[in-house]
């Protein structure tokens, strides 16, 4: 079976006492975790808490969103350079939906991660009305449309999130997350060279849980997950990785 990565967007599930908890468990239950790879998006408060009582170095820690602004007078921001991490998250729906962010203020923080080097999850993903309207394909393909401003240095990965199954239960067809991601990867292939496209990496994400991971995790084109609710349950997220290996 391939290896399959699981990201663990913690939202705003957990604070920093929940959080030191979760990877404390981690901690204890070490063998599980060395066979897969892990991605933990915690709130940005808990990051230095998670890092220092982590003691897994190949657990990979990251923002799940940061300011285009770098440094100075923008009270409540916080920047790439704020905290030491590993990844990031840029373009999810909820920071589309809740706080208005559009594909320029997107593109620009990809652009601040590329430059910086750190890895990057870019989110897509149709709402209902445009599944229904059946224009879900130009909706993922306008959204990737601003790779083609960004000379890519870095491991990105687009993880499609159809809005509809965001903490809904609701998971689309295997047939159909294969469709979406094969849509993704031909406009990928026209935007960057073959080596490179070969370095991106596709998830899936939307309701996943351990009730159904084993089954998507077939999906060819798939590389790995990002899990919101349930990979804030560490229960949950056992039963997930004991499904995976
Ligand atoms: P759920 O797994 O709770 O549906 O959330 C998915 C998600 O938004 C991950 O970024």
């Amino acid at each position: 079976m391939k290896k399959i990565t699981l990201a663990l967007n913690w939202k705003l599930y957990l604070n920093e006492l929940e959080s030191i908890e979760f990877v404390e468990k981690i901690n204890h239950s070490k063998n599980q975790f060395d066979l897969i790879d892990l991605e933990i998006y915690p709130s940005a408060t808990a990051i230095r808490s998670v890092r220092n009582v982590l003691n897994h170095s190949s657990i990979k820690i990251g923002l799940q969103d940061f300011s285009i602004f770098e440094k100075g007078a923008f009270t409540g921001s916080l920047s790439l350079s704020s905290i030491e991490i590993d990844c990031c998250i840029v373009g999810h729906s909820e920071r589309r939906d809740f706080y208005n962010e559009n594909d320029n203020l997107i593109l620009k923080k990809l652009q601040i991660s590329n430059a910086k080097k750190i890895s990057t999850i870019l989110c897509v993903g149709e709402s209902l009305n445009e599944k229904e309207e059946g224009l879900s394909k130009e909706r993922i393909k306008s959204q990737l449309s601003i790779l083609k401003n960004l000379d890519i240095q870095i491991p990105l990965t687009i993880a499609y999130e159809p809005i509809w199954a965001i903490g809904t239960g609701e998971v689309p067809s295997k047939e159909y997350i294969s469709d979406m991601l094969s849509t993704i990867k031909s406009e990928l292939n026209t935007l960057y060279s073959h080596e490179k496209n070969s370095a991106l990496r596709l998830f899936y994400g939307g309701s996943v849980d351990e009730t159904n991971i084993r089954n998507l995790s077939d999906i060819v084109l798939l590389d790995g997950f990002l899990i919101g609710s349930a990979g804030s349950k560490f229960e949950k997220l056992m039963k997930m990785v004991n499904n995976l290996i």
